[in-house]
């Protein structure tokens, strides 16, 4: 395993980290437990979730996986989203308010669930608007000199959003954000526009999800092919919704590209992130070992600034750069 220094922390992650989004949807218990194990064993020290994953048992799930080994991994949830139920029976996200008082609660009951008296990484899921900056900030400032999180981080920001938090807790010489979650993948670039840039200009480690765009930049899914039975296309619209004919040719392009190196998409939708030495670590969502095992292979695969412009031909050529458009997180598929 390749480890990272993560952000302005004396933290080294490894290069791969785990999502916690699937345990306790399609990885029970003993799933989440035989994952967990072998990704340590591969050397993987970052584990991400938030308490709204799995359907509230994501945490809880991994708290029981790592008994024994808490010290060997890195524990990262998030406060600021909360499940919601819509009129129509569809399931999507609200702001869960960043207040003090309310930041509190969740740490405590992440810290309960996990079965752990500190957090090695708590992120801010998403800018509350109606919170009052100075309080959250300074909130995360007490916890860090607590001892309840060694460091802070935020997810979902946009530019403005981050600088706003950033400059608060720095002017006042508080605890600051070390590592800014974003999505980002072979066919999702936004976060090059200017949340790349900007975690360069300040130090900012970068943690990426959503690697493997849900699965889609795996190969599974083919033009005029149905979905694989187990796929997550299979009950989600959102997967779906990115099979469009031109994602479909794209990733079929990248395919071979990967295919002709005798690697797998999905390693290369990994080594390509792998590639840009910001990110401290690249998450992926994996449902079994099989996937872990290919995902952990592709750490290896460093891409030549040849393949690097070879890839950006194809994207380029193909026109899609920058232009997949879907919510940012919505974590019920079905
Ligand atoms: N901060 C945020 O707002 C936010 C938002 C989204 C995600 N996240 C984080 O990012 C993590 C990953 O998100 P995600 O699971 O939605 O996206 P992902 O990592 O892009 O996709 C995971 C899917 O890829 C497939 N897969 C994984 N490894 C594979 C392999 N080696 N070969 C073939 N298929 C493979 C599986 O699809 P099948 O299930 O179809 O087999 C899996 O469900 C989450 O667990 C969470 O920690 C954070």
């Amino acid at each position: 395993m390749e480890y990272r220094k993560f952000g302005m922390s004396d933290l080294a992650t490894s290069a791969l980290g785990i999502g916690g989004l699937h345990f306790g949807v399609y990885c029970d218990q003993a799933r989440t437990t035989e994952i967990i194990h072998n990704a340590i064993g591969k050397g993987i020290n970052f584990i991400d979730t938030a308490p709204m994953y799995g359907n509230g048992s994501s945490e809880r799930f991994i708290g029981r996986a790592v008994r024994g080994s808490r010290h060997k991994v890195m524990l990262s949830t998030k406060v600021g989203l909360a499940p919601k139920n819509e009129p129509d029976g569809k399931f999507s996200v609200s702001i869960d308010p960043l207040t003090g008082q309310n930041i509190r609660r969740s740490l405590e009951n992440s810290l309960s669930a996990f079965g752990t008296d500190y957090i090695d990484l708590y992120q801010l899921h998403a800018f509350d608007p109606n919170a009052p900056i100075e309080e959250t900030m300074c909130t995360l400032d007490s916890l860090v000199r607590e001892g309840k999180t060694r460091f802070i981080g935020c997810s979902n920001y946009d530019h403005n959003e981050f600088e706003i938090a950033f400059k608060t807790a720095s002017e006042r010489e508080w605890a600051n954000f070390v590592s800014f979650q974003v999505q980002y993948n072979l066919i999702e670039r936004r976060a090059e526009r200017d949340i790349m840039p900007l975690c360069g200009a300040r130090g900012i480690g970068v943690i990426c999800n959503r690697a493997l765009a849900r699965g889609v930049l795996t190969g599974k899914y083919k033009k005029n092919e149905p979905f694989p039975s187990q796929s997550r296309a299979s009950t989600s619209i959102r997967v779906r919704r990115l099979l469009s004919e031109e994602n479909l040719n794209l990733i079929s392009a990248l395919d071979d590209f990967a295919k002709e190196r005798g690697r797998s998409l999905a390693e290369l939708a990994i080594s390509w992130l792998l590639s840009k030495e910001q990110i401290s670590t690249v998450l992926v969502g994996v449902r079994d070992l099989e996937q872990l095992k290919n995902c952990v292979e592709a750490v290896d695969w460093k891409l030549s600034d040849n393949d690097l412009n070879c890839i950006d031909e194809v994207i380029e050529r193909l026109g899609l750069t920058g232009k997949v458009k879907e919510n940012p997180e919505v974590f019920f598929e079905s």
